[in-house]
Order: C-alpha cells, then sequence, then structure tokens
C-alpha cells in the first residue's frame, strides 16, 4: 500500500469560518475526512497534518519523505515565501504536489509565484476540495508508478 501525507500550512486551520467566499464552507476536518475514505478507496494510507509553524512543516516533509511517503502539500501563504520548504523537498527527495483551494493565478499577484512548485511533480488549484482529491489521485500514480506497480 503507497502512504501519502496531507500536509497543511498556516490559517488553513480556520477553513469554513476563513472567508468562506474565498476557501469554502466545508473545515479543514471534513476535508480530511473525505480524503481518508479516497485513499482506502485508491489503495493509499493517508496521514493528515496541519500547522501554523514553518520549522514544523519542515519536519512535516521531513518525516514524509525519509518514510517514503508521497505529500500533498497546501503551503498556503508560505508557497509565496518560504526557501526552506523548497529546501525540505528537496533534501528528503520527496514526491510532492502542491496544492490550492482557490485559483492564485486569477488572484493578487504576490500569490503568483510559489517558491515550491519547481520541486513538485505539479501544481494543481483553482477546484476548492476537489484539488486535494485531484492531487491525491494522481500522486497515487506517481508513487505505484515509481514502485513499479499498475500506474494507471
Ligand atoms: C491558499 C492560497 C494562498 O495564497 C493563501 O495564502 C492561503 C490559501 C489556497 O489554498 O487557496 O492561505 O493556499
Amino acid at each position: 500500500m503507497v502512504a501519502v501525507h496531507i500536509i497543511n500550512g498556516p490559517n488553513l486551520n480556520l477553513l469554513g469560518v476563513r472567508e468562506p467566499q474565498t476557501y469554502g464552507s466545508l473545515t479543514l476536518a471534513a476535508i480530511e475526512q473525505r480524503l481518508v475514505e479516497l485513499g482506502a478507496r485508491l489503495g493509499a494510507d493517508v496521514t493528515c497534518r496541519q500547522s501554523n509553524v514553518e520549522g514544523e512543516l519542515v519536519e512535516f516533509i521531513h518525516e514524509a519523505g525519509l518514510a517514503g511517503a508521497g505529500i500533498v502539500l497546501n503551503a498556503a501563504a508560505y508557497t509565496h515565501t518560504s526557501i526552506a520548504l523548497r529546501d525540505a523537498i528537496k533534501a528528503v527527495d520527496a514526491v510532492a504536489i502542491e496544492v490550492h483551494l482557490s485559483n492564485v493565478h486569477a488572484r493578487e499577484a504576490f500569490r503568483h509565484h510559489s517558491t515550491i512548485a519547481p520541486v513538485c511533480a505539479g501544481v494543481i488549484c483553482g477546484f476548492g476540495p476537489v484539488s486535494y482529491e485531484l492531487a491525491l489521485d494522481a500522486i497515487v500514480r506517481i508513487l505505484r508508478q515509481r514502485h513499479g506497480a499498475d500506474g494507471n
């Protein structure tokens, strides 16, 4: 069974009450529950983690990468600023996909740049909670291909 860590960054613990017109009305717990259920259907063991602290996110990335787990990462505002998160993904050679609930390219210019995207397999944004589901499906395929099993 492949393993995937869903890692969420700052302010995403407030989903459901935070700017619902931009981020929707589902709580993070509800999104995570859906991902655990989708993971079970896809044959993936899903672990969900969230922190508002950049250094804790670095450690979550290390743990996932060193365990050989794939990473679905919504680094939130750190996406646009954090060299530490980018270096963490590289340091443990993690397979990661960057996700966002909102379409960051349709928003303020400072959200158009990502420090993390160049070290990720891909980026999915703009589909609300479905962004995570698409990323989970994609990363399971990548991990299966890497492990030499059915990647389709
Ligand atoms: C976000 C987009 C970021 O620009 C923002 O700082 C967030 C959430 C999203 O999921 O749409 O906190 O990552």
